[in-house]
């Protein structure tokens, strides 16, 4: 069986538990590619049998870069695939829309699995509830979920299709109705990054323009291309990755004004919706929590210095 992983990971979780489930799915099929979303040409999946994709759970979906591969891939007839994402306590709305959309493109969906991750991100607080996630734990989780792909694969293939899992119900999540309210709102709701030349560090510093998911960055060019607005980003529904691992300062975004938008989200349901699905996971015992120390704020305070993120080598 000719089987492959892909991903995307921007701050390296989802990269771990892709390389866990590829140890497993090794150890079964014999061999199996693994491969970064942004290294593989939709076309060329059809020489595989079995396809792992992965993706952070971005405002409850596939992020824009999978979603974009995802449409290039040419039609299926059938082909066998499982979902795997990480994230930080929201994840409800994903596997009911990924995995019509996977469907809708001719996949066999044969299963699905999540994970939680640490979050850095500028508007969540921190430590954030989910923070040393995923660990050894969760990776040997991940490898038998590997495992358990392959040889489920086989099965459906022999005539058991009654293993292939029925499509995840919807469900109305307070998180829906974020989303939705920033959709109504026409902008950006998680900030509008500035792109200022003269702090720049460019070519020593290439950071930004290497590790943006959607290519909207060229500092070779003059003038220089910054984001989706050629001297901005209001990418929608958000990223600003470039804004935590700029080491200089060039790249800014006006975090107080984004947090008092935020606030006024938040006094529609009288409570902190992350804080509240943080509660409950951990209540349900779907979350281990293994930070101990109180939320400081949000994450752009705590770590005011530059760079906010630090990129391990590892986890591109
Ligand atoms: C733009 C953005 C949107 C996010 N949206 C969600 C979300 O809807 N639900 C959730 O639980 N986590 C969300 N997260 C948190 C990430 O899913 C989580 O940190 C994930 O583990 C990151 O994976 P990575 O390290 O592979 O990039 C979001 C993070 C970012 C940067
Ligand atoms: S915020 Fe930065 S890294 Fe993210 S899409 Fe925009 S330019 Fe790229
Ligand atoms: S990360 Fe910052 S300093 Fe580095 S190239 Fe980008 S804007 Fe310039």
């Amino acid at each position: 069986m000719k089987s492959i992983v892909i991903y995307y990971s921007q701050s390296g979780n989802t990269r771990k538990v892709a390389k866990a489930i590829h140890k497993g799915m090794r150890q079964v099929a014999g061999e199996c590619d693994i491969v970064q979303v942004k290294d593989i040409d939709p076309s060329s999946i059809n020489q595989y049998d079995l396809i792992g994709l992965g993706s952070p759970v971005w405002d409850g979906g596939f992020t824009p870069n999978v979603r974009i591969f995802m449409k290039e891939v040419p039609q299926q007839n059938g082909r066998h695939i499982f979902s795997f994402n990480t994230h930080g306590v929201m994840p409800e709305l994903y596997f009911p829309s990924v995995v019509r959309k996977l469907r809708i493109k001719g996949f066999t969906v044969i299963g699905m699995r999540d994970w939680y991750g640490s979050v850095h991100f500028q508007i969540a607080p921190k430590p954030y509830f989910t923070d040393g996630h995923p660990d050894e734990v969760d990776l040997r989780e991940a490898e038998e979920f590997g495992k358990e792909m392959v040889e489920k694969s086989r099965r459906i293939h022999e005539g058991e299709t009654n293993l292939i899992p029925p499509l995840p119900k919807f469900e109305l999540t307070p998180q829906l109705l974020v989303l939705l309210e920033f959709y109504q709102s026409g902008h950006n709701p998680h900030g509008h990054l500035h792109f200022d030349p003269k702090k720049c560090a460019y070519p020593k510093c290439r950071l930004c323009e290497e590790n943006c998911l959607m290519g909207y960055i060229d500092l070779s060019v003059d003038p220089p291309k910054f984001g989706s607005k050629g001297n901005a980003c209001d990418m929608w529904m958000g990223c600003t990755f470039c804004e935590l691992i700029c080491p200089t300062g060039a790249i800014s975004c006006d975090w107080d004004a984004v947090m008092e938008e935020n606030a006024r989200l938040g006094q529609m349901f009288g409570y902190n919706p992350l804080e509240r699905a943080a509660q409950e996971a951990v209540a349900m015992g779907r979350l281990r929590k293994l930070v101990t120390e109180d939320i400081k704020g949000p994450y752009y305070k705590v770590y005011s210095k530059r760079p906010r993120f630090k990129i391990i080598k590892e986890h591109q």
